[in-house]
């Protein structure tokens, strides 16, 4: 029997409803694949802000907890039912977690299910197909040093200070490539490299790792443009390899062109964890209700088999079986149609048709 614990970050509204039945979905694969796992919960967001006295959002606790297990799982974080979060606890954990594990590569997959072009906005014909996925540099780029924003010489400014050093733009080249290598072989290196230094270094060192991949073909474009193509040809990327400023942007452009993140789901790879995580926010005007879509939750955790248990299998079965029961028309109400083909699920419910199919294999 194969073992491993994982740390479960619920965090807050809806991540409360939709943890447990990815942690359902997981006990039912492992059952399956023979494996045990066990789980340990901690708090982060705003849960962890209110029950700790130092009022972070991101308890010393939770740290270790998630630093003793062999992956981590976290849900949304944010306003819960009734309780506004203070500005920036969000931006706080979110980024810190990303620092403190070192998780520099984050996959976002973009992917039209058969028979959901309806949720696009975008034309049937356009989005049909639709399937990549965005790698974006996770812990480096504009992001880490957070700025200053104060009155100075020159009056009051703000300044932010985008840095790329090479081995940054190795290791996220490096993931994006051998993901491609899985999928139909190609890769768009996004940056601004005709106005950013650091968008330069980022292409330059990426188009590095690309000469090892002779078998993966290389484009780049400027990040303006690819916001145009990603509403007219969204179907010619494979795996867009990004800065973190921009896969930050271009991965709500993706949510927006699968017209919601009720199925966006990713995962933060570092050198020693993987934290699994949906891409939605807290939802509070329906948590509690069983109404939240939890196949977001779902498709990231159950990669834990293939990211950290080595083992692609059940979580290829997961993929499989989430998109069997679309196509066999069960919902939840954010991805539903009023029609008569459209069976509407609960939450918990959604989570037991998952497992119904997983024990049906
Ligand atoms: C995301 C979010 C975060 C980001 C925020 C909450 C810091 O927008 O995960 O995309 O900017 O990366
Ligand atoms: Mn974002």
């Amino acid at each position: 029997m194969k073992k491993a614990t994982i740390a479960v970050l619920r965090g807050d509204g809806i991540g409360k409803e939709v943890a447990p039945e990815a942690m359902k979905v997981i006990n039912a694969l492992a059952d399956k694949f023979g494996y045990a796992i066990d789980y340990v919960h901690a708090p982060l967001g705003l849960e962890a802000y209110r029950l700790s006295s130092d009022t972070t959002p991101i308890p010393d606790e939770t740290i270790a907890i998630c630093r003793a297990a062999d992956a981590i799982i976290k849900g949304p974080i944010g306003d819960d039912k009734g309780d506004k979060a203070p500005a920036g606890i969000v931006e706080k954990a979110v980024i810190a977690i990303r620092r403190e594990f070192d998780l520099y590569a984050n996959l976002r997959p973009c992917k039209i299910y058969p028979g959901f072009e309806y949720l696009s906005p975008l034309k049937d014909e356009k989005v049909r197909g639709v399937d990549f996925v965005i790698a974006r540099e996770n812990v480096s780029g504009l992001y880490p040093n957070r700025g200053r924003f104060e009155p100075g010489e020159i009056g009051e400014f703000g300044q932010d200070m985008a840095i790329y050093t090479r081995n940054d733009a190795h290791r996220i080249a490096k993931v994006a490539y051998d993901l491609a290598r899985q999928r139909r072989k190609k890769v768009t290196i996004v940056a601004k490299k005709n106005v950013l230094a650091s968008s330069r270094a980022f292409a330059q060192y990426a188009e590095e790792i690309a000469v090892q991949y002779p078998d993966v073909t290389t484009e780049y474009n400027h990040v303006d443009a690819v916001t145009m193509y990603l509403m007219s040809k969204p179907r010619d990327f494979d795996v867009i390899l990004t800065t973190n400023m921009f896969g930050d942007i271009l991965s709500d452009q993706a949510g927006g062109i699968m017209g919601g993140l009720g199925l966006a789901w990713s995962v933060n790879i570092g050198e020693k964890t993987v934290m699994y995580e949906c891409v939605g926010g807290s939802a509070p005007d329906i948590a509690g209700e069983n109404k939240a879509n939890p196949l977001a939750m779902i498709l990231s955790a159950t990669e834990v088999f293939r990211y950290t248990l080595k083992d692609p299998k059940p979580s290829d079965l997961a993929q499989t079986i989430v998109q069997q029961i679309l196509e066999d028309g069960w919902r939840t109400s954010d991805i539903a149609r009023d029609t008569p083909s459209d069976k509407l699920l609960g939450t918990k419910e959604m989570g037991d048709k998952v497992v119904e199919f997983i024990k049906g294999r």
